[in-house]
């Protein structure tokens, strides 16, 4: 029996039950009968979740790249692997097929090595999402160098830090990047990051845009000169299972943001293995994933899942609003897909206007439908289960996160019943577990607590750059022995998982993870201001956006609060980037402390959300009676 493709609800729990009972044959099988590996492993996985130390498919070798791409070759060469969908819908869609693929990624693997790129480098790729950024990646990973890919919103400061923290020795990027209406000078930011990042020694530059640029010389060259003369033979580096594959950066709850480190055998095992069976791939569907590269779900679901299942996977370059708000469904029937996956903001954003956008594509294509990267509101399932998957595609709410590498709470489309708002059920390997507050892990069913996991899975980030100890205290020392995911979940009667949302200090807004520190520090540094905290509060469109009371120094000094407004937010977007940029501020004259410092932060919260009926127990802080000067809103 093969444990790859689950057929049935009943072969779900038989596989369910089996990697519980015996993880190591489950895995074991599914790795040896669906890779090719230079060596196989005999341990399958050791761990010390007490240390946070984690290995899959120990002592085995193999190379990613190889998985995706090489194997295809005999049966798949002509199928096209990218559809790259450009942001102006008049420029011509790229098929590049799985032979294409190979060359350009050899051919690209060829150009870093003569660069001087070698295994275990890291290489910092800020690229918009056109086929260079899946080239670079997968070159990146055959010859063992880590990438570092940083979504290209991200602002120079930003870029600077995630390029620093893992000391990458090179930076590939384009000339500019395609949004909308806009272009985005890439080659700009990069050039203003690296004035602060002596460990960079050379960048290469994408032609995309044809914007005028400077290449600053024995740093920077132009990439296709090099690709024209390179050959297209590479042999693939032999990696370790537990060789670095990438480093994708997030958000924490404090201080600076975290380079989740994935390794390669058991990332790669992973996500083949969810993409498979989440989204019921068959040879010939047209996959659609709508995010970034930049992001987890694009490493996992645009390039890594897909291509290691010989799929068809496509590229968007733009934005889902232009040239009109039916680009989506434009593309959707373009290109025949058959699975689409997205984010609720955009769910969200597109169902406020008005439906003919939507109806006028019939989407026949389409099986199946997916949600990921926050909670899906009952109103935005509904909208996306009737207008867009037609009441016939089952709609897989995915949860996972940037350190899960794959997808660990999900219906299979076509297996397990779905239910709006639920993640549903774990995926075979994920021991989910609720905590109560007394950390004792809960038995019953119709319960709340704090979602872990309490048995590591292939996929599991293993450490953070360079800091392994935050990552023992981050994910393994809230809940002694187990991995702590930061969210809070609901089990229902019949042991469906509900995401209600963070638990800790991190804020998801449009989907994206932003911790309320470094926004914060971003404030801190306007001289006018003291201090500032900031929360979130629900939003029609965003899921949640961001408010923050500020306190200034000298209230009489900035008497032009608008314009305060404004340079606040410049400094965060200057800092982070525009997407952690607030939607409301309020100054004040005190934030509510307890007596020892911490700001009680669920009094902000109610605030925010305009809720003042309860604010629960005051009594430990030091100044309670700022809370209704917060309240009346008056400073
Ligand atoms: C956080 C992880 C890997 C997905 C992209 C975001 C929230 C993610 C869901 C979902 C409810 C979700 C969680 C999680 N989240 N998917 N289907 N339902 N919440 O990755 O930036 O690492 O964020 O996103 O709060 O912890 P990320």
């Amino acid at each position: 029996m093969s444990y790859y493709k689950i057929e049935n609800l009943e072969q779900y729990f038989k596989h369910y039950n089996k990697s519980v009972r015996e993880p190591r044959k489950f895995w074991s099988k599914i790795a040896s009968e669906n890779f090719t590996w230079y060596q196989e492993s005999e341990k399958i996985v050791e761990f010390d979740m007490a240390e946070a130390k984690i290995k899959w498919f120990v002592d085995a070798k193999v190379n990613i790249v190889k998985n995706c791409l090489d194997r295809h070759l005999s049966k798949r060469g002509e199928k096209t692997a990218i559809i790259f969908e450009p942001n102006n819908p008049t420029e011509e869609a790229q098929h590049i097929s799985y032979n294409d693929l190979y060359t350009r990624v050899s051919k690209m693997a060829n150009v870093l090595r003569e660069q001087g790129v070698e295994k275990g480098d890291r290489v910092c790729i800020y690229l918009p999402m056109i086929p260079e950024i899946a080239i670079s990646a997968l070159a990146c990973a055959r010859i063992g160098a880590i990438h570092s890919v940083v979504f290209a919103g991200f602002s120079a400061s930003a870029v600077a830090a995630r390029i620093n923290d893992s000391e990458c020795k090179m930076v590939i990027t384009s000339d500019g990047g395609f949004r909308g209406e806009k272009t985005i000078d890439l080659k700009g930011i990069i050039d203003e990051a690296l004035n602060n990042c002596p460990c960079v020694e050379k960048v290469l530059v994408v032609k995309r845009t044809n914007s005028e640029i400077t290449l600053k010389e024995g740093r920077d060259q132009w990439l296709q000169p090099l690709l024209d003369k390179a050959s297209d033979n590479n042999i693939a580096e032999i990696m370790d299972a537990e060789d670095p594959l990438f480093i994708l950066y997030t958000s924490g709850s404090t201080g600076k943001p975290k380079g989740m480190v994935h390794t390669t055998a058991g990332y790669m095992v992973y996500t083949a293995y969810s993409f498979k069976n989440v989204f019921n791939y068959e040879e010939n569907d047209v996959f659609w994933c709508t995010a970034d590269i930049g992001w987890i779900t694009g490493h996992s679901y645009i390039l890594y899942g897909p291509l290691l299942n010989g799929a068809t996977t496509v590229m968007f370059e733009g934005v889902p609003t232009y040239p009109d708000y039916s680009r989506f469904w434009e593309i959707i029937e373009k290109h025949k897909v058959t699975q689409f996956y997205t984010a609720p903001t955009a769910i969200r954003s597109l169902a406020k206007e008005n439906l003919s956008y939507v109806q006028k594509y019939p989407l026949k294509s389409l099986k199946v439908i997916g949600s990921v990267g926050e909670p899906i509101n009952e109103e935005a399932w509904h909208w996306y289960n009737d207008h867009v998957g037609g009441k016939r595609c089952p709609l897989v709410d995915t949860w996972w996160q940037t350190e899960t590498g794959g997808i660990l709470i999900s219906a299979l489309a076509f297996i397990t019943p779905t239910k709006p708002t639920y993640a549903s059920l774990p995926l075979p390997g994920i021991q989910a577990v609720l905590m109560d507050e007394k950390r004792n892990e809960i038995e019953d069913n119709q319960v709340t607590g704090s979602l872990c996991i309490k048995f590591p899975w292939p996929g599991i980030a293993r450490t953070i750059w360079g800091d392994h100890q935050r990552y023992k205290d981050t994910y393994f020392s809230t809940f002694p022995g187990k991995y702590f995911t930061g969210d809070g979940a609901l089990r229902d009667e019949v042991g469906y998982y509900r995401i209600t949302g963070r638990v800790d200090d991190v804020i998801i807004v449009s989907g994206h993870n932003l911790g309320t520190a470094p926004i914060e520090d971003a404030i801190n540094e306007h001289p006018a201001v003291a201090e500032s905290a900031v929360v979130g509060f629900p939003h029609d469109v965003k899921g949640n956006a961001l408010y923050g009371f500020v306190i200034l120094k000298e209230s009489g000094e900035y008497r032009d609060r608008a314009n305060l407004t404004k340079e606040i937010n410049q400094h965060i977007s200057d800092h982070i980037g525009p997407i952690a940029k607030l939607d409301k501020i309020q100054f004040v004259s005190g934030l509510p402390k307890t007596r020892s410092g911490k700001i009680m932060r669920r009094i902000l919260r109610k605030i925010a959300e305009g809720d003042f009926s309860n604010f629960g127990d005051t009594t430990t802080l030091l100044n309670p009676e700022i809370v209704d000067e917060i309240k009346n809103g008056k400073l």
